[in-house]
């Protein structure tokens, strides 16, 4: 009999990604995924403990699911609650006292292990949660079944885990641990079911993605720039991105990647997080104001039409007002696309968080909303720069009004398009019309309109059945790094 699996995904692209492996896991044991908790017989929260706020909205949530738990209960129905991600990681045995509510608590490193812990959470009755936040030895994707949903035309990949930068507000050394590397033979092996399934765009993830150094084909380690040149030979692959990267992980091999590799998207992802020296030193950044616009010179003398994303990090502890000027200026300078901006956020077990020099909240906000007037004007100029061009969209999901397809741009714009819904999972041609502050309206070019329109087989764009993409896009959730 089926039964149904709800998962309600928070923070990073890695936790979408984990939240697929997870149905992966457990589709043996009959479970199907639905979208709604109503109903489910497990329901899996992936957390992300990157900011307090984030942490605290597991608990909020996990209070409205106690009710929906406790009603099916009330009805002879046994509901299954886990908590699994980087809150679960870092606060496994919180949760359980917590809210005794939850069956299940495991980390991002251990829900291969899922069908066993469901097994036995099943075989127990309504007792304490078990918890499993180990990191095993076993490397979880030596024991993820091959057999993987499909996830639509914009597919996401695991390549790399962990990070040894020790940033020091940042908890993902912590919660996600050592920094790993999957090795090349498996990563293309992935690469190549999903485009057999009809993927066009795969983005590679890791919280530190360009310090990859996994097993090459000739056993000898590989970066990222070769492995993304090795991808780029994969027959069907159309675009190839990369998140999150870390400054300091930018070597030659990978900016020259961005030059001479097609498919390697004109959009780079690259936090900064200050553009102040004493600031950078200050969170153990390992680089300076200065190696970040070197590196953005080089990447653009690649790929001049490279934009760029980053994230920042106002009111961290000592941030005076010249450090937060020298943030300001290095956006002005290095212009951005797109970003991410946060306040600080002290996360307990981390260096900054017992500094004695905290910024009074309200100083963070001022700052905090005079970094995103900027950044929101750079994005909006960015997007205004498209009206009037053609660019290859690849369309992922319905839109709101009916008649309507989204895709994305190569520079990661929102693209929205009447177009037919057999085009749904299509790269295809669109003329940009106009511009908003978060997305672009275009239409179909026009020659191809009517071809379009009569064949939903049109063979220059990818391949022939393709699979119902998935219905929310990941694409505007980060990694770390
Ligand atoms: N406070 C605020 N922002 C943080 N980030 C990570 N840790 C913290 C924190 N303690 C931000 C960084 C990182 C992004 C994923 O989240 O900008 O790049
Ligand atoms: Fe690692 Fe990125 Fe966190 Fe720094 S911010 S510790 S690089 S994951």
């Amino acid at each position: 009999m089926t039964k149904k699996l709800f998962i309600k995904t928070y923070g990073c692209q890695m936790n979408v990604y984990d939240s697929t492996r997870m149905v992966d896991v457990l589709a043996p044991l009959g479970y199907r995924p639905v979208q709604q908790p109503e109903g489910a017989d497990i329901i899996i929260l992936n957390t992300c403990h990157i900011r307090e706020k984030a942490s605290e909205k597991v608990f909020s949530e996990l209070g409205r699911l106690r009710v929906l738990k406790d009603s099916a209960a009330q009805q002879g129905r046994r509901v299954l609650l886990a908590v699994a991600g980087c809150v679960a990681q870092a606060e496994g045995e919180e949760i359980v006292r917590r809210a005794p509510q939850v069956d299940l608590v495991f980390g991002p490193q251990t829900y291969h292990r899922l069908p066993e812990m469901v097994t036995r959470a099943l075989g127990q009755d309504f007792g304490r949660g078990l918890v499993d936040t180990d990191f095993p030895a076993e490397s979880k994707f030596d024991f993820l079944p091959e057999e993987a949903a499909a996830q639509g035309p914009a597919a996401f990949l695991s390549v790399q885990e962990g990070c040894d930068k020790f940033c020091t507000f940042c908890v993902v050394p912590y919660t996600r641990g050592a920094e790993f590397s999957r090795p090349v033979a498996d990563i293309l092996r992935e690469a190549r079911n999903r485009v057999a399934e009809g993927t066009l765009e795969i983005t590679l993830l890791g919280q530190n993605v360009n310090a990859f150094h996994g097993e090459g084909l000739d056993g000898k380690s590989w970066s990222l720039g070769r492995l993304i040149r090795e991808l780029a030979e994969i027959d069907g692959l159309r675009r190839i991105r990369y998140t999150t990267s870390h400054p300091r992980d930018m070597d030659q091999e990978l900016i020259a990647a961005h030059g001479q590799v097609p498919q390697l998207m004109p959009y780079l992802h690259l936090p900064v997080q200050s553009g102040s020296d004493r600031i950078l030193e200050a969170m153990n950044r390992k680089h300076d104001a200065a190696l970040y616009h070197r590196i953005v010179a080089q990447l653009r003398d690649q790929r001049p039409d490279l934009a760029l994303s980053s994230d920042f990090i106002v009111g961290f502890p000592g941030e005076r007002d010249e450090d937060f000027a020298q943030t300001l200026q290095l956006v002005t300078k290095v212009g951005f696309a797109q970003a991410y901006s946060f306040k600080y956020s002290p996360r307990p077990g981390t260096p900054a968080a017992g500094s004695a020099q905290q910024v009074d909240e309200d100083v963070k906000s001022a700052r905090l909303s005079a970094l995103q007037q900027l950044l929101n004007a750079q994005q909006e100029a960015f997007n205004l720069g498209s009206v009037g061009q053609r660019m290859p969209v690849i369309l992922e999901r319905r839109g709101k009004f009916s008649g309507q397809l989204i895709g994305r741009s190569p520079w990661m714009q929102s693209v929205v398009v009447d177009a037919p819904a057999h085009l749904l999972g299509r790269l295809i041609e669109v003329d940009i019309n106009s511009a908003h502050a978060n997305s672009l309206i275009g239409q179909l070019v026009t020659e191809d309109r009517d071809h379009l329109a009569a064949s939903s087989q049109d063979g220059t764009t990818g391949a022939p059945d393709r699979p119902a993409p998935s219905q929310s896009s990941p694409h505007r959730k980060r990694a770390c790094a």
